[in-house]
């Protein structure tokens, strides 16, 4: 479904990336693990157009996105939950999620998109006329998954879902998340890697702009060296 080959990724003069490859299959999950700074935002602005990589091949669905404009990564069915959630504070939640219903792939079925993400976050129907900057941090995450989700996402990147929040609510949007189903497939980005191999079925861990590892989760979770250097056990 998505298949990143060989990408180098700059930030101005800065390489932040090196020689990156992944690979997502439909309906899995797969997590990107890594410390602060370890390029993993970056990645995500490499696959929705914000960041072109300036050597390697990214396809999605067999089509190049490599030099896509952001819009049109949308388009082809790719969606991105931003690091630290941007969700527009002075408008409703209702609004927020009409706004991820605008582009052209969300926007005849925004009234059904509205139904699914209430029923996968029953929170955000109560505080609909509320506006994002008065909801919590877990809350204003829902909204942010649910924007990005009125899109009609093929693939639906997180970027630190977990970040500032309590583990409680962590789990309970992990939990929404699993009733999404297999038509949307999910990559991950997380610092929390015990949270992210729990919920993922694949990982790569990213080191200083590279790859430096990859496996099935649970492997990597049984893995001592993963296990010292990221679990403090
Ligand atoms: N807007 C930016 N401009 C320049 N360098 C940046 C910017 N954002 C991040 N960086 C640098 O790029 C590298 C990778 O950062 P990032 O992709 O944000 O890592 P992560 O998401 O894993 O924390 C880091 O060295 C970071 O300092
Ligand atoms: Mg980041």
């Amino acid at each position: 479904m998505l298949s990143v080959s060989n990408i180098d990724v700059y930030r101005g003069e800065t390489q932040v990336l090196w020689d990156v490859s992944l690979d997502v299959h439909p309906g899995e999950r797969v997590a990107i693990l890594g410390s602060n700074g370890a390029g993993k935002s970056s990645l995500m602005g490499a696959l929705t157009g914000a960041l072109p990589p300036s050597r390697g091949r990214i396809d999605f669905q067999g089509q190049a996105i490599a030099g896509a404009k952001p819009y049109q990564v949308t388009q082809m069915g790719i969606a991105l939950v931003p690091e630290g959630r941007r969700v527009y504070k002075d408008m409703s939640v209702w609004e927020n999620l009409e706004m991820g219903g605008y582009p052209k792939r969300g926007r005849r079925h925004i009234k059904q998109s509205m139904d699914n993400v209430f029923d996968i976050f029953p929170v955000l129907q109560e505080r609909r006329r509320q506006s994002g900057g008065t909801l919590s941090g877990g809350e204003q995450q829902m909204l942010a998954i649910g924007r990005a989700l009125m899109s009609r996402p093929e693939l639906l990147l997180i970027d630190e879902l977990s970040l500032g929040l309590a583990p409680r609510i962590t789990k309970e949007i992990y939990q929404a998340l699993s009733g999404l189903g297999s038509e949307t497939t999910v990559l991950l980005v997380e610092q929390n890697v015990e949270m992210a191999l729990k919920n993922s079925q694949r990982a790569y861990i990213v080191e200083s702009g590279r790859i430096t590892r990859s496996g099935r989760s649970e492997e990597l979770m049984a893995d001592q060296d993963i296990r010292r250097a990221y679990l403090g056990l």
